[in-house]
């Protein structure tokens, strides 16, 4: 988008330069208004920290401009801290002052209604404690696997390649691997950003993509070849995400660019399905099969599944199988409904699926009641964004989360809502060159592990404030939910 900054900078450069040779009076301060612009739009072109004003130079920072006064003007109009975006301003600031390592305190006390319905704490301890000195890693692999990894409590969710630009995969890479944090490939294949140095996690679809056959199908050979790689630490068998479970999706041929195709293995320029179900298995037995086939073929890697709880009758058949065929999963990750995508129906993104506490404290006591605790490692994935979300879900049972539009707002998102257009104009969601050049990828990769490094920094404080040791000590009973009655109750009472 600066190329129209620079043809218009050019063009009053020569009109100017034309009305001086033509000894045309030209008021002084219109020229050094129009000199000062473009010397301001050439900085803005070549800055790296602002996307908005590197893609779009001068009228950018009308953005920020706006951005700075809204919550003054914006109280007079919005209640809440909700300005209708997914992610809440309050959380969104917290993870923009993280990135940057700005300091992150609230003056004045909390401008939370502490009574309303919903509010939830956790209680601190009299006596504050040490935490762990490896409280934020969690060995993941259980005994049917031989190459455990040792991950760390918080990490990438899955964002295909395509869904994200290559800078933004590129940057989101660079970041876990400074912050020694794994980066899940989402289900679009493994791809060269995916390799710059960060741990991964590859995750298979419907669509197998990067161990796909000529119809579609699972190719062995592939998955054996690319799933041995040294970066490939953890393998996720995806059967739903939260945003749109149960739905398959579709990559436009449009978008299907030669290094797509590549890294799919699909044709170039052709619609690419991504089926709603799995070819290689339609049942529990099947499901579990698949797991053991993936874990021996990968080398003994732990394999996981990841899902949007919504029939909980099949998540206790798939238990019950376990149970039967011996075949145990290392993770299980469990996406809430609330989780973030590329795209999706209004029906999909809002009513379908179990949101994240309901679904991730019914796979966790269905862990309990197994008796598969040391075997199976659960993840957590939905609108976790700070310390307090971590806390959260470590309190219903999760050993891990994971985030997604955590990271993408780490890396520069404003939320401009425009991710399935191919038209964000920060240049993470879309794969048009000129506005994937806003994204600084060095830069906004430090922001990446800035966000991660001050993140896990919180989790500490508040394990020691509670008097825990590690997440794995925070229990049900330490969190505590207001009521509509304004009483409260523990996630042990709400989630029992
Ligand atoms: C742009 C984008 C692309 C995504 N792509 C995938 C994907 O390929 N596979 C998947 O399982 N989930 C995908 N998700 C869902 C996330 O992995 C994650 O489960 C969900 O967004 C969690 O919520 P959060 O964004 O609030 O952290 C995507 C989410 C976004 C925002």
């Amino acid at each position: 988008m600066r190329k129209p900054f620079f043809i218009a900078s050019f063009a009053v450069i020569v009109v100017l330069a034309l009305l001086y040779y033509m000894e045309v009076q030209v008021p002084f301060w219109v020229t050094g208004l129009l000199l000062a612009l473009i010397i301001l739009g050439v900085r803005d072109s070549f800055q790296k920290s602002h996307a908005v004003i590197r893609n779009f130079p001068i009228v950018g920072h009308f953005r920020y401009m706006l951005e700075a006064i809204r919550p003054e003007i914006q109280q007079y109009f919005v209640e809440s801290n909700t300005d209708g975006r997914p992610i809440d301003r309050n959380d969104r600031s917290v993870v923009y002052q993280r990135s940057k390592k700005q300091l992150q305190v609230l003056p004045f006390g909390t401008q939370e209604d502490l009574y309303a319905e919903g509010q939830e704490w956790v209680c601190h301890s009299m006596f504050p404690g040490p935490v762990d000195e490896d409280f934020d890693r969690v060995k993941v692999g259980g005994e049917q696997c031989t190459q455990p990894y040792e991950a760390s409590i918080f990490n990438i969710s899955a964002m295909s390649y395509g869904s994200l630009s290559k800078n933004a995969v590129m940057a989101l890479n660079l970041g876990a691997a400074k912050g020694g944090f794994y980066h899940n490939t989402g289900e679009g294949g493994i791809a060269p950003a995916h390799l710059l140095g960060a741990d991964i996690v590859w995750q298979i679809g419907t669509g197998y993509f990067g161990c796909r056959t000529k119809d579609g199908g699972f190719d062995r050979d592939l998955f054996q070849k690319k799933s041995q790689q040294e970066q490939v630490k953890m393998i996720e068998l995806k059967l739903s995400q939260g945003a749109k479970p149960g739905k398959g999706g579709m990559l436009p041929g449009a978008k299907v660019t030669v290094e797509i195709a590549e890294i799919r293995g699909v044709p170039i320029g052709e619609d690419v399905l991504s089926p709603s179900a799995h070819k290689e298995f339609s049942d529990a037995a099947g499901l579990l099969n698949f797991i053991k086939l993936l874990r021996e073929l990968s080398g003994g890697k732990p394999v996981g599944f990841k899902v949007c709880v919504g029939d909980k009758a099949q998540i206790l058949d798939v238990f019950k199988e376990m149970d039967k065929s011996g075949i145990v999963p290392d993770f299980i990750t469990v996406d809430g409904a609330e989780g973030g995508t590329g795209a999706a129906p209004l029906e999909f993104a809002n009513a379908v699926g179990m949101p994240l506490k309901d679904g991730l404290s019914f796979v966790a006591s269905l862990v309990e009641q197994f008796d598969l605790k040391k075997n199976i490692k659960i993840i957590a994935a939905g609108k976790s964004l700070t310390g307090f979300h971590l806390i959260r879900s470590f309190g219903l049972g999760a050993d891990i989360v994971n985030s997604g539009r955590g990271m993408m707002l780490a890396l520069g998102c404003i939320q401009a809502l425009r991710c399935h257009s191919n038209h964000c104009p920060v240049g993470i969601t879309t794969n048009n060159p000129s506005l994937m050049a806003g994204l600084e990828v060095s830069s906004k990769s430090q922001r990446v592990a800035n966000y991660h490094s001050e993140t896990i920094k919180v989790v500490q404080h508040l394990l020691s404030a509670m008097g825990k040791a590690r997440p794995s000590d925070v229990r049900r009973e330490d969190i505590f939910q207001r009521q509509s009655d304004g009483t409260y109750k523990t996630y042990a009472e709400v989630y029992s």
